[in-house]
């Protein structure tokens, strides 16, 4: 006899997310796709939000429909805020509703810092941290009104340790912290929680750029002596997504390389 219990209380144990509605932006490539991904494969019905990859985002598309999940694109430049409140919009006219937020969408302009344009340091600023802003501004009355909310924002080893050539996206990754802490003050009563993580560095295209001796060299100093996987960062959303009791809080997933 096989006895399969799929409730815990009224959550589906097998699809925790079910019925909820979540938002990932920069879902095309990297840490975003694999977001995307998870919390569909949970049950959550996702829109991942691309900028300069079309391509990509179908791929995505794909793989999450052959999973017989729920995924909607939309081409959105968090660093305009504009089109944050479009997407806000469209999410709550398609959907009914915003339930989950992962700021993902990021860049690297890096240079050492007396080389750094204002241009590279602007560009970079706009994109990762006015970027966190804008998408979050444009959900979080919505989340307000309905009492419930997860927030979760993609900050870096980088905002944590620092790192030689990347001040302005160090800036970025840091600011998501203190903003997280601050948002995370101010809703916790009102059933929104916000989180970061950090990744420390993952198997993604944007690691895969950084010239190949400086990766090596940052890979020998890795306790565990590996580049991390985009859905071991992807778990780490998902549990705090899930976790009711956790907010303004930081998870660490680098393989021991910042304790
Ligand atoms: N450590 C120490 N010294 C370094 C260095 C490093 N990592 N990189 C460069 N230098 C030195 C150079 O040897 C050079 O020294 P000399 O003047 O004595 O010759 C000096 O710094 C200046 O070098 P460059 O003229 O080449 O500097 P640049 O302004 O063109 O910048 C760089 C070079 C962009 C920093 C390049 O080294 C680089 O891309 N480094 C990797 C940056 C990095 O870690 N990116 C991470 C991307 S992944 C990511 O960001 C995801 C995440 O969240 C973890």
């Amino acid at each position: 006899m096989t006895t399969t219990v799929f409730e815990v209380g009224k959550v589906n144990a097998l699809k925790p997310l079910e019925g909820k509605v979540a938002i990932v932006t920069g879902a095309s490539r990297g840490i975003g796709a694999e977001i995307a991904k998870v919390l569909a494969r949970n049950g959550a019905t996702v829109v991942g939000t691309y900028h300069n990859s079309p391509k990509h985002i179908q791929d995505v598309a794909k793989t999450i429909e052959e999973e017989g999940g729920k995924f909607h694109a939309l081409h959105v430049d968090v660093s305009v805020y504009e089109d944050a409140e479009r997407l806000a919009l469209e999410v709550i006219e398609n959907f009914g509703k915003i339930d989950i937020l992962i700021n993902n969408a990021g860049i690297t302009k890096d240079r050492t810092f007396r080389k750094m344009t204002k241009e590279e340091w602007d560009t970079v600023i706009n994109v990762n941290l006015n970027g966190v802003f804008n998408t979050t501004k444009a959900v979080i009355e919505h989340m307000l009104a309905q009492n419930y909310g997860r927030i979760v924002s993609i900050s870096s080893i980088v905002g944590q340790a620092g790192a030689f050539g990347q001040t302005n996206y160090a800036a970025t990754k840091a600011g998501i912290l203190g903003f997280t802490k601050s948002l995370a003050l101010e809703t916790a009563s009102k059933g929104i929680t916000v989180n970061a993580v950090c990744p420390g560095y993952i198997g993604t295209e944007m690691v895969a750029a950084m010239p190949e001796e400086v990766l090596n060299n940052i890979v020998s100093k890795v306790p565990m002596k590996r580049l991390g996987e985009p859905g071991e960062v992807a778990q780490a959303v998902l549990y705090l997504i899930q976790a009711d009791y956790v907010t303004g809080q930081v998870i660490a997933v680098n393989g021991g390389l910042y304790m």
